[in-house]
């Protein structure tokens, strides 16, 4: 894996490198780069074009994540509200990464991301399908004094930071969906996967999941089981950098995430109200083995959603639902 590391690297701009040269780089030999390209195309799904007499060049070239760039291009307050920022090439899940060292006393304002998740997990037990240097998974751990229950609203929170952070760098006609889908046009663009552990009085810890679909080809996301899009389409080709997206994204988690242990929901809801997709239309909630259906009235001011049903009004909280329109 390292070797095929370091020639993602040396390919990510795009143009020819002769093997030659990326064999002198690595200090291999000629035939060690060519297997070494041939399982990084397979292992990474990365489209490799061999140019008789020339070399090797990535036929869509890649902006690996960089913790230095992303850095740079945080606030001076998000730079103090980060504690840590970890980058890895591959790993099961930056979620599960973060739950397991949260236990092991990992500080409040711990970040991971990671270029590509061999077990990306979604809600309701899905699977987040995870390709390399296409899209972003990012994971970020908060702590709070508060009791779990405490943060029942924070995954509303963060889908309206999300939206507002996207629609700030040109995105238009973002919606969301409750408990906390982010859509374009019905179809899915980030998903996010909240994760809460700690005592019943308190402390907790809160880790907040992330996964942006940015680039992703139709083929890499053909297993997916709903429509989803992906931002390049919605900014119309005038796509954002991927470190400056993540470093905008932090600068609106880190201040949201502290802002929710201070104040709760209330400040975001507006926010989450201006994006609310399903107002006023008739829905199906479906939640185990249940379905019920309604007309959407809203979200109330602890983050449940308020359905208009046959027998009146109910009141449902997040956590494993899913919610669809009717129509
Ligand atoms: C959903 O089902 O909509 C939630 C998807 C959340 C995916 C992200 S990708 C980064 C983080 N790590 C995971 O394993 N899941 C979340």
């Amino acid at each position: 894996m390292e070797r095929q590391l370091a020639l993602v690297r040396l390919l990510a701009d795009g143009d020819i490198h002769s093997g030659q040269v990326l064999a002198e780089q690595l200090g291999v030999t000629r035939a060690a780069v060519w297997k070494a390209l041939r399982k990084m195309a397979d292992e990474l799904d990365l489209d490799i074009e061999s140019v008789p007499g020339r070399g090797y060049r990535l036929n869509r070239p890649l902006e690996l994540l960089d913790a230095g760039h992303i850095r740079a291009g945080l606030s001076p307050a998000g730079r103090a509200r980060l504690t840590g920022l970890e980058i890895h090439p591959q790993i099961d899940s930056t979620n599960s990464y973060l739950m397991r060292q949260a236990g092991a006393g990992l500080p409040s304002g711990t970040v991971c991301l990671a270029e590509r998740q061999t077990a990306g997990r979604g809600r309701r037990g899905r699977t987040w399908v995870s390709p390399f240097g296409v899209n972003l998974y990012l994971s970020l751990l908060w702590r709070y004094p508060l009791a779990p229950a405490a943060l029942g609203g924070a995954s509303l929170a963060v889908g309206a930071i999300v939206a507002e952070v996207l629609r700030d760098l040109g995105a238009r006609g973002l919606t969301l969906k409750w408990p906390n889908d982010l859509l374009w046009k019905r179809r899915k663009l980030a998903g996010l996967l909240l994760e809460v552990a700690g005592e019943s009085q308190g402390p907790s810890h809160l880790v907040v999941g992330i996964g942006l679909n940015l680039r992703m080809e139709t083929g890499q996301g053909a297993f997916i089981d709903q429509p989803w899009t992906r931002l390049d389409e919605v900014l119309d080709g005038q796509p954002v950098g991927r470190n400056q997206l993540v470093a905008r994204l932090l600068d609106g988690l880190l201040a949201g995430l502290e802002r929710y242990g201070q104040e709760g929901l209330t400040p975001f809801l507006p926010l989450w109200r201006g994006f609310d997709q399903l107002l006023g239309e008739p829905v199906r909630l479906s939640f185990g083995e249940h379905q019920i259906e309604g007309t959407h009235a809203g979200i109330a001011e602890d983050g449940s959603l308020q359905l208009d049903t046959a027998d009146g009004r109910r009141l449902f909280q997040g956590g494993e639902v899913s919610l669809r329109p009717l129509v």
